[in-house]
């Protein structure tokens, strides 16, 4: 547990979670059991600040982007009724938000303010299982960049590392497995069921998660930033991911876990679900929790058809 001492030894993990589609929002879900073990810990081991990437987010032109809307407003969340997101506070941290714009320009990198901001699903999903009483700890989100640049966005990662050791949770939230054109929506859509799998998925979705997680997991330090930037040269990248909005948040993150001093420090494969046949919705947890457990539990009893213990 954390001691009142601020020292600057503490370091938090990074993580990369795979939001999935909008209906995780609304739909218990291992995932959503593993996010809510990691706001708990976040909370009981002493994180203060959430900095964020989300997939959804990015900006046309060479620069990127920090909210700086002080209270955004929620873009609508498809198939999700809104009575389960409207009054979750995402506690927007605007002073935090200058301070990251800060280190971003002093790290060389064009990083403009955006006071006209919007949230979108591909974070508040996630923060709003992480933290269930209805409030994140304070947040800051930062764009993409429609160039779509690996390099670009893991000096993102590469320039906020350090803030690991100031007690922030820096998370990229995109998708592990993640072609909306390559998708079976008719379950979602007709019968608002986004995990009937009427079938196995294809062989290019099992391929390309497979070869995500052995990149997460048996790598690290800047070994990590090369496996996981290698990926979008892999054969099966483009059947994985149409578009590379959603792997760019996983470059951030490696970015943030990858630095010569990560070298050795394990990374983990977390919760996982498969969604509209060919969507795999890994989480993971990049190096240690500071103190025990190190490691986020994988909520064994919530995933889906398996029924919790006797109590
Ligand atoms: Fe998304």
């Amino acid at each position: 547990m954390p001691s009142s001492d601020a020292d600057a030894a503490v370091e938090f993990p990074a993580f990369f979670f795979s939001h999935g589609s909008t209906m995780m929002l609304g739909e218990p879900s291992a995932p959503a059991a593993y996010w809510e073990q990691v706001g708990r810990l976040a909370i009981e081991q002493g994180v203060e600040r959430i900095v964020m990437m989300g997939a959804h987010w990015h900006v046309e032109g060479d620069h990127f982007e920090v909210a700086t809307n002080p209270k955004p407003s929620k873009q609508p969340v498809a198939w999700v009724d809104p009575k389960k997101y409207i009054n979750f506070d995402p506690n927007y941290d605007v002073d935090f938000a200058q301070h990251v714009l800060r280190e971003l320009e002093d790290a060389g990198i064009d990083a403009r303010p955006c006071p006209k901001f919007e949230i979108i699903h591909d974070t508040f999903l996630i923060l709003k299982w992480m933290f269930p009483r209805g409030k994140s700890l304070p947040l800051v989100i930062i764009s993409s960049n429609v160039h779509f640049d690996p390099h670009q966005h893991l000096q993102i990662g590469v320039a906020l590392r350090h803030l690991r050791r100031q007690r922030c949770l820096l998370i990229g939230s995109g998708g592990a497995v993640h072609n909306l054109y390559r998708n079976s929506f008719s379950q979602a859509v007709f019968h608002r069921d986004n995990f009937a799998q009427e079938r196995q998925p294809e062989q290019w979705a099992l391929d390309f998660g497979q070869a995500f997680s052995d990149a997460v997991q048996y790598n690290s330090g800047p070994g990590l930033r090369r496996a996981v930037t290698r990926l979008m040269m892999h054969p099966q990248f483009r059947d994985a991911h149409a578009t590379d909005d959603h792997f760019m948040p996983a470059i951030f993150a490696a970015g943030a876990a990858g630095a010569p001093e990560d070298e050795g420090k394990p990374n983990f494969p977390g919760a996982e679900c498969w969604e509209l046949l060919n969507m795999r919705n890994t989480q993971y947890q990049l190096g240690y929790w500071p103190y025990e457990p190190r490691v986020t539990e994988v909520p064994e009893h919530k995933k889906i058809g398996i029924a919790p213990p006797p109590a």
